[in-house]
């Protein structure tokens, strides 16, 4: 390091000119944005760099340096700026485009040995991303600066740098500026490099860009753009192509046309070539096949100037009339939302980090990647090439808290235009990128039209989205937005739409069905209502992540990278827990709402993601007739021939049945009848046959024998059975009517309340639970009446809005207890959480068997997922930790079901008809005051609800909640169960 770096930070030109608060510069001495591939031969410059973090960007830079890992986010690496999430509110109170004069600023340092052989050569750094200010020195001498804090910028170093020689690269990146008002996304407030660092060498003569356009049909052009750093382009330079070993030339009718267009300079540089692929085979999500294309730069004398190496994918995207077209098919669209994120290193994801969220989408049915709300990281464009996704790029613009004027404001119009180019520029040759959108949340003004207008000039290929100019009128077309893609529509909203007449565009939603906790009711009633309503086609659920910071609990810093391990199933280790808005002591914050994805912070899957599963099968069984089972192919472009199947039948008696499974032949949207595969045994009960479809061969994203999904359908329905009383036992009941049982520490009560769902506090119903006094009624015992081996009590749970009667008839029955309840709601409570029993059980009862969906959590309103059958699972793994304690862990349809020891003593219960039962080790009320599940302390024994009712989850912690048929009602409610011991 020179004692010129250390020199005071205001005589520098490039903070002399403040670019942290002037929202037209968007960039000094970037390289415009292409899509070559500059990772062959580059030096990566990732790893420790010196590092010092300043109060400010114009304070002096000291000369006390730590070190910082690149690319990271120094908000995890130990220093005293913490992360910090706000949803829509800016996290400091200045007017755009001003920024905070307390602005962390992070200032990095190191040393290159520019190799010797680079002498004569164009030298190149690239910095993968850097939030949101990005000033870049070599040797204390201006080299550039960007913004824009998810994409490269790259900067000619040619004239700063001498081959063979040490340079001193200095990245100062300013964390609040101008940009920030554009980059109000809900998320972590981070600063930082963010993603990879290198630098690399081309020749003088260089590709600049090079345009990929691979269409369906096999026709495949390569526009390639040229360049010399030196001026003027040399005589004679010419381009090749290779495409999976076959030769492509350039274009000589393209280059006639160039030389005959008095338009055209020689300084034009640009060539084509071209060439029609026979019998290619097509890209999609379902059959996402690649080429291999090399394009190369030569000299006249046949020398190679330059390289760059494409994946490219032969897709037409199109919209006609009110469908969004791959390769001609109307294509479901069964999207999620993805941010970049990882627990412990916030902002910065690898490619084994990408490789795995898209695997396990993959594998959970989704075909669809919104880019939420920002151009990813690039591997998770090659990646979604690679695996098949249909990808929505999104630009990083979203100004929510001040949308209305940024829109329109014209200091930003270049950010604006220059943010959606630069995403378009890069992303341009992906077959998985089918639509580009403008940005999130930020109204919409001219700003948007000036983009759109680029976007469309640019690339005729791709639709445009954008939902601040959507819902000027999903049917508008004056709008920028081709699609209408609203965001937590109601569905019903959407079917009227489609039915209405006046659709004019696919509906799409952005975003629907909202993961935040215990949630995503509906969903199979959604999907029910898009495949049958032609003009619907999907969208994007809300989200992908849980954005949990691991967090030591100790001192309540970020675990960092050195957390590597600390968790597992969701769940943090002891002595960590997942953070969320206010847990790292700032006051401005949003709380939970950071955690509102399919996944955990460690990417564990939450139950919502079997039910999305099922919900996409791409083979379904369609019905029952006499002739067998109609199975249907659901996919757009595969057979069924990449499955394999095995019949399951499942009898109440506990008897499973299993045969090999024969699929047809069948084209996407064909069904066929194939013969029952059993002979129903007479006897047994209740009956269910499960297809259990799974990759017949490894799949790049799944090996061999991975579940695809489990399409069920019922052959027989329940006898009923109704328990035979006993005269010479009674039940034992004490004087608060309350039953005496060897196994319970706390008799059956009526419940009528959970712990609220992040879904419950949010959309208000929790609130007025707690107004009614579901949470804690107070019992009152009426009367307790013996007659004839029965004991009949009768309490009042008095509530503040009303008292609710709670019946319970006590009889012995033939190896047990019959327990038959009624409770009458009055009117006024005419929407409670649930109306059932809970009771709690001794010690030691650690395993639950039961015969009814699962294994999986499920709820009334999120139940297409969990097959019937019998399932066995610890009671310590049937609880869901979302990251708010709250209910969870319930399971439906349950019929019956054990709580055992090892030993095999336990309890048995046996329900009237398939209801809501949970077993968990924690009471309501102690979920409820909870904030993390640190602060909760498991019971020895089990906490047990048996529900005649229980409430849908819906999502109404960010759109509509659960309907009304899901909703528990006033009025009476009747169940029964008998209770056993084993
Ligand atoms: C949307 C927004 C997302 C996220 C979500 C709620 O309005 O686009 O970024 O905030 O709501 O979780
Ligand atoms: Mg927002």
């Amino acid at each position: 390091m020179t004692d010129a770096l250390r020199s005071p930070h205001p005589a520098d030109p490039l903070i002399a000119l403040r670019p942290w608060e002037a929202p037209e510069v968007t960039s000094w001495g970037r390289l415009p944005m292409n899509a070559v591939d500059r990772r062959a031969g580059a030096l990566s410059l990732d790893g420790d760099w010196c590092f010092q973090l300043l109060s400010a960007p114009d304070a002096p830079v000291g000369s006390a340096w730590s070190s910082a890992h690149v690319p990271g986010v120094w908000t995890m690496q130990d220093t005293d700026d913490l992360p910090q999430y706000t949803n829509v509110r800016m996290p400091f109170p200045e007017f755009p485009p001003a920024s905070p004069p307390a602005n962390p600023t992070g200032v990095y340092e190191r040393a290159v040995d520019v190799p010797a052989e680079w002498s004569g050569r164009r030298v190149v750094l690239q910095v993968g991303a850097a939030e949101s200010v990005l000033l870049v020195h070599v040797d204390g001498r201006p080299a550039g600066i960007s913004k824009d804090s998810h994409l490269a910028a790259e900067f000619d170093l040619t004239g700063l740098v001498t081959p063979g020689e040490r340079a001193v690269v200095r990245l100062t990146v300013v964390k609040w500026s101008d940009a920030s008002h554009i980059e109000d996304q809900d998320q972590w407030w981070h600063g930082g490099v963010t993603r990879s660092v290198l630098l690399c060498a081309t020749d003088p003569l260089h590709l600049a860009d090079v345009t990929v356009r691979a269409r369906y049909d096999g026709d495949l052009r390569v526009d390639c753009h040229v360049r010399d750093t030196r001026g003027a382009l040399p005589e004679g330079w010419y381009v090749t192509g290779d495409l999976d070993g076959h030769l492509l030339a350039q274009d000589a009718e393209f280059d006639r046309i160039n030389a005959e267009d008095d338009r055209v300079s020689d300084f034009l540089g640009e060539a084509r070539l071209r060439a029609t692929v026979p019998g290619v085979r097509p890209w999609t999500a379902e059959t996402p096949g690649l080429y291999g294309l090399t394009v190369r730069l030569h000299h006249a004398d046949g020398t190679v100037a330059d390289t760059s190496r494409h994946r490219i994918g032969f897709r037409d995207v199109e919209i006609v009339g009110r469908d969004l077209l791959v390769n001609g098919e109307r294509v479901f669209i069964r999207g999620v939302n993805h941010h970049d994120f990882h627990p412990l290193t916030g902002r910065t994801v690898s490619y084994d980090d990408l490789r795995a969220d898209l695997v396990l989408l993959k594998r959970f049915g989704f075909n669809a990647i919104r880019t939420s709300h920002y151009p990813s990281d690039p591997a998770l464009y090659d990646l979604a090439d690679e695996l098949g996704f249909y990808v929505v790029d999104e630009a990083d613009i979203e100004s929510h808290d001040h949308a209305h004027e940024i829109a329109d404001d014209p200091r930003y119009l270049n950010a604006f235009v220059d943010r959606v180019a630069r995403m378009v520029l890069r992303d341009k040759n992906h077959p998985s990128v089918i639509v580009w959108s403008l940005g999130n949340e930020s109204d919409y003004g001219a700003n948007h039209d000036a983009a759109a207008g680029w976007v469309r000039r640019h690339d005729p290929t791709r639709p445009l989205q954008y939902e601040g100019a959507a819902k000027r009128g999903w049917a508008d077309p004056d709008v920028a937005s081709d699609i209408a893609c609203p965001m937590y529509a109601p569905i019903e909203d959407c079917v009227a739409h489609a039915l209405s007449g006046s659709q004019t565009k696919p509906l799409i939603q952005c975003e629907y069905s909202h993961a935040m906790g215990n949630s995503n009711g509906t969903l199979a009633d959604t999907w029910a209502a898009i495949e049958s309503t032609p003009g619907l086609q999907g969208g994007f659920i809300w989200e992908f992540w849980d954005h949990g910071i691991l967090q030591r609990v100790n001192d309540g810093r970020p675990a960092g990278r050195g957390g590597a391990g600390l968790y597992q199933g969701g769940v943090a280790a002891p002595g960590h827990r997942w953070a969320y808005g206010g847990d790292f002591g700032e006051t401005v914050h949003d709380g939970a709402f950071i955690a509102d994805g399919v996944v955990f912070p460690d990417r564990a899957p939450k139950p919502v993601l079997f039910e999305h599963r099922e919900i996409a099968a791409p083979v379904r069984i369609e019905c029952f007739r006499h002739e067998g089972i109609v199975l249907g192919n659901h996919q757009h472009f595969r057979g069924l021939e990449w499955l394999s199947a095995e019949w399951e039948l499942a009898l109440e008696d506990g008897r499973r049945l299993t045969a090999p499974a024969e699929l047809p032949t069948l084209c996407p949207g064909e069904s066929a009848a194939v013969p029952l595969p059993f002979e129903l045994p007479r006897d047994g009960g209740e009956a269910w046959l499960t297809l259990r479809v799974t990759t017949a061969a490894d799949e790049p994203w799944a090996p061999r024998g991975t579940v695809v999904c489990l399409p069920q359908v019922r052959l027989r329905s329940p006898a009923r059975r109704d328990p035979v009383p006993v005269r010479n036992r009674s039940v034992e009941v004490d004087t608060d009517g309350l039953l005496v049982h060897p196994l319970l520490t706390a008799a059956p009560t009526l419940s009528l309340w959970r712990a609220p769902t992040d879904n419950d506090e949010l959309g208000g119903m929790a609130a007025r639970w707690r107004e009614w006094g579901l949470d804690a009624p107070e019992r009152k015992i009426v009367d307790v009446h013996r007659a004839g081996g029965r004991v009949t009590v009768l309490a009042d749970y008095v509530c503040p809005a009303g008292t609710v009667r709670h019946e319970q008839v006590f009889t012995a029955v033939e190896g047990g207890i019959l327990v038959e309840e009624g409770a009458d709601l009055p009117e006024v409570l005419n929407d409670v959480a649930r109306v059932g029993s809970v009771f709690e059980t001794v010690a030691g009862l650690n395993l639950l068997e039961w015969f009814g969906q699962g294994p999986w959590e499920s709820y009334p309103d999120r139940a297409a997922g969990a097959p019937v059958g019998h399932h066995s699972v610890p009671v310590d793994e049937l609880f869901t930790p979302y990251l708010r304690p709250q209910e969870s862990g319930g399971r439906h349809g349950v019929r019956h079901f054990t709580l055992s020891a090892p030993d095999a003593t336990g309890l048995a219960v046996r329900l009237d008809e398939p209801r809501q039962v949970s077993v968990t080790r924690h009471r309501a009320a102690g979920l409820a005051a909870a904030a993390h599940h640190d602060q909760l302390v498991p019971r020895a024994g089990c906490v047990v609800h048996l529900d005649a009712a229980h409430r849908g989850l819906g999502t109404a912690s960010c759109g509509p909640d659960t309907s009304a048929s899901y909703l528990v009602p006033p009025g009476v409610h009747r169940w029964s169960w008998t209770l056993r011991v084993l």
